[in-house]
């Protein structure tokens, strides 16, 4: 009779008993054990590789050795042969047999489901669990007296080598069946695409492929973000971006409804050349990635509302008023070229749901990236682009609303604004004896009154001011009493300091002087105020309905929350009061969102079922968001205390306030 040993599978920590001469695959199959493979056990793909962890365990009271394998088959020669070397002590588990007492440990790579680890604080983790599956097959020639069709003997195939039965098919795969065979000579690799329901064979390719790639997709007003994806990995190979083209039907949103509006043919040609940016994205990220573009098979997009329907080509005129009507506000999973996104023919597209008419699918992926519900502490999510969404709650509840900040954080509307680019003043200090203030621009490290400033900065024209570098100016006109707390920029700052200089009736501070001096003026001071009274007030409707006094913790997503310093945001009344050590950036929340929905297929049953959850204010039609603005325009605030800030850092200094028109009435002599 045969003998059985036991086998210990780490890290699940399956175990069986088995006979002796079993490859390892078969075993690992059989208890269920998660080990991946493409080429069905011949020795081609090498994603099934497995460990020997050698020594004593009395827990399995097994002895393992790399003795109790076979020794390195003719297979695995040939596969060094193709492939590069094995790393130390790796066998492909397909032809390496069993041949005494075991523990095997399966790297993380040879997991389908395996975790992509954290490379950065702003990356989570993620599960691998893909909806899109490759199989390589060997299919019979055709014979003339069997008449057998391409398509049939690639289900045979599948059902005898996979035993995948029943399986649908994509039409565009039907043109590549009989190249695919004959380039192969009749070895062939096919997608399938199985998100639960009916599996469907969406692609095929000659021979083996073991790669296929995917995109995460950010589809914002102002720029479009791209992250191209290794399925099997779930690496970022290349990140690029550009601005969005729609741009020029209109910087905002509104404008760009309007444009659909007046112009019949306004949906077509914003769609069209959004679609046309896409693809032209994802050919450059192709190229630089060195990958053909066929073999991405999944993208994964998202945007506000109105970026979400022009995308698909969907009127977004009713976005643009009460009741502010969604199309669809479930998740859209489609093939990608039925929007005319250049993929493998039969990849897929896939859009998370909208939550409500101002708040998209884009917020959907934050959530699902800062996975607010899954902690008892109040989290405030801010996503700042040129609307700002915000997304309030706990495991108990999600709350979320829009709010019109405008471009200002931007840099737009900013007498000296830009966007956040190399040569951009991005962080400021005032000294508060002299007034005269020092800067670094972006692409220096060097500070404006540090030595060697002038030559690194030789090649970066500054020509203005950026998001962050606003918002410190700013607050540190307001530590240095430059700016009273209701926005006022003092003329008596004058008498201290050339750099308070007249400009028309009100007064402006010089950042760089020169002939085109950088400065900010009383009407920069205004746009701040609007854009973050607006995002202030939006953030007390959601506290006031949850309802909470504070929050707990405070997340900035977006390009500019990257760069704000959390302690001038408050300071300027952006973000309500909180532990500054609670307060993060968490870079481009929803791509990493997205990248988590190209990656894992349950998380998009749980984005659908967190999406229907969310409470959604409308700020536009809630009467306490007026009266919220108001007070939010002081800074940091009319009535709000902010005492957790001032006890971290010094509170400014108190400045009387402008006289009235009234009080300037009775004083006159
Ligand atoms: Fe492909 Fe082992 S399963 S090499």
């Amino acid at each position: 009779m045969t003998q059985s040993v036991p086998v210990v599978f780490l890290p699940s920590g399956r175990r069986g008993t088995f006979c002796l001469g079993t490859p390892l695959l078969t075993a690992a199959r059989q208890l269920g054990v998660d080990i991946d493979s493409v080429c069905g056990g011949r020795g081609l793909c090498g994603r099934c590789q497995i460990l020997c962890t050698e020594g004593d365990f009395p827990k399995h009271s097994i002895t393992s050795s790399a003795e109790h394998l076979s020794p390195f088959s003719a297979t695995e020669v040939q596969f060094e042969h193709r492939k590069g070397s094995l790393q130390p002590g790796r066998r492909l588990s397909c032809h390496t047999l069993i041949q005494g007492p075991l523990v095997i440990d399966v790297p993380a790579e040879s997991q389908v489901h395996r975790q992509v680890v954290r490379k950065s604080a702003v990356v989570r983790d993620i599960k691998i669990v893909p909806d899109i599956k490759l199989y390589y097959i060997e299919v019979e020639e055709n014979e003339l007296d069997a008449g057998s069709s391409d398509l049939t003997r690639i289900q045979t195939a599948l059902t005898a080598e996979w035993g995948l039965a029943d399986l649908a098919f994509d039409p565009s795969i039907l043109s590549r069946l009989n190249s695919a065979l004959t380039q192969g000579k009749q070895s062939v690799t096919v997608a399938v695409f199985d998100p639960g329901l009916t599996p469907t064979l969406i692609s095929i390719w000659p021979g083996l492929v073991d790669r296929v790639f995917g995109a995460a997709i950010d589809i914002g007003s102002t720029t479009l973000a791209l992250h191209l994806t290794d399925l099997v990995s779930g690496d970022v190979l290349v990140s690029n971006g550009r601005m969005n083209p729609q741009i020029r039907f209109g910087e905002d949103l509104m404008s760009r409804v309007s444009y659909a509006i007046m112009h019949p043919d306004g949906i077509s040609e914003m769609t069209e050349v959004v679609r046309a940016a896409l693809n032209e994205l994802i050919q450059e990220a192709a190229a630089e990635a060195n990958i053909d573009p066929d073999w991405i098979v999944s993208i994964a997009a998202a945007g506000n509302p109105i970026m979400h329907h022009l995308l698909l080509g969907i009127d977004p005129t009713p976005l643009g008023v009460a009741p502010f009507t969604l199309a669809i506000d479930t998740e859209i999973n489609l093939p990608a070229g039925a929007v005319n996104i250049a993929i493998n023919p039969g990849g897929r597209l896939y859009l998370p749901p909208c939550i409500a008419g101002h708040v998209g699918a884009d917020t959907a992926a934050v959530i699902l990236s800062e996975q607010p519900h899954k902690t008892e502490k109040i989290s405030l999510i801010i996503d700042i682009g040129t609307n700002a969404e915000i997304v309030l709650g706990n495991n108990q509840k999600l709350l979320a609303c829009s709010s019109p900040t405008g471009p200002a954080f931007e840099g737009a509307q900013i007498s000296c604004g830009q966007r956040a680019a190399a040569g951009a003043i991005e962080r400021v200090r005032i000294d508060p004896e002299t007034l005269l203030p020092r800067y670094r621009v972006i692409g220096s490290e060097i500070w404006s009154n540090e030595t060697g400033f002038a030559d690194a900065v030789a090649d970066l024209a500054v020509t203005g001011i950026c998001g962050s570098g606003i918002i410190e100016v700013i607050g540190e006109m307001v530590l240095t009493g430059i700016l009273s707390s209701d926005g006022v920029i003092q003329a008596s700052a004058a008498a201290r300091s050339d750099r308070i200089v007249q400009n028309g009736r009100t007064f402006a501070y010089v950042l760089v002087p020169g002939d085109h001096p950088v400065m900010i003026t009383q009407n920069d001071v205004r746009q701040i105020q609007l854009a973050k009274a607006a995002l202030y007030a939006g953030v007390k409707l959601l506290m006031d309905r949850f309802p909470v006094q504070k929050v707990d913790e405070i997340r900035i997503a977006g390009a500019f929350g990257s760069n704000v310093d959390a302690q001038y945001a408050m300071l300027l009344g952006l973000i309500p009061d909180c532990a500054l050590q609670q307060v993060t950036s968490v870079g481009n929340a929803a791509s990493t969102g997205l990248r988590i929905a190209l990656l894992n297929q349950e998380s998009r049953a749980e984005i659908a079922a967190l999406v229907k959850q969310v409470q959604k204010i409308e700020t536009a039609v809630e009467p306490a968001f007026q009266q919220h603005f108001i007070e939010a325009m002081a800074i940091p605030h009319k009535t709000d205390p902010f005492s957790v800030l001032f006890e971290q850092i010094e509170r400014p200094p108190p400045i009387a306030p402008a006289p009235t028109a009234r009080r300037r009435r009775n004083n006159r002599p």
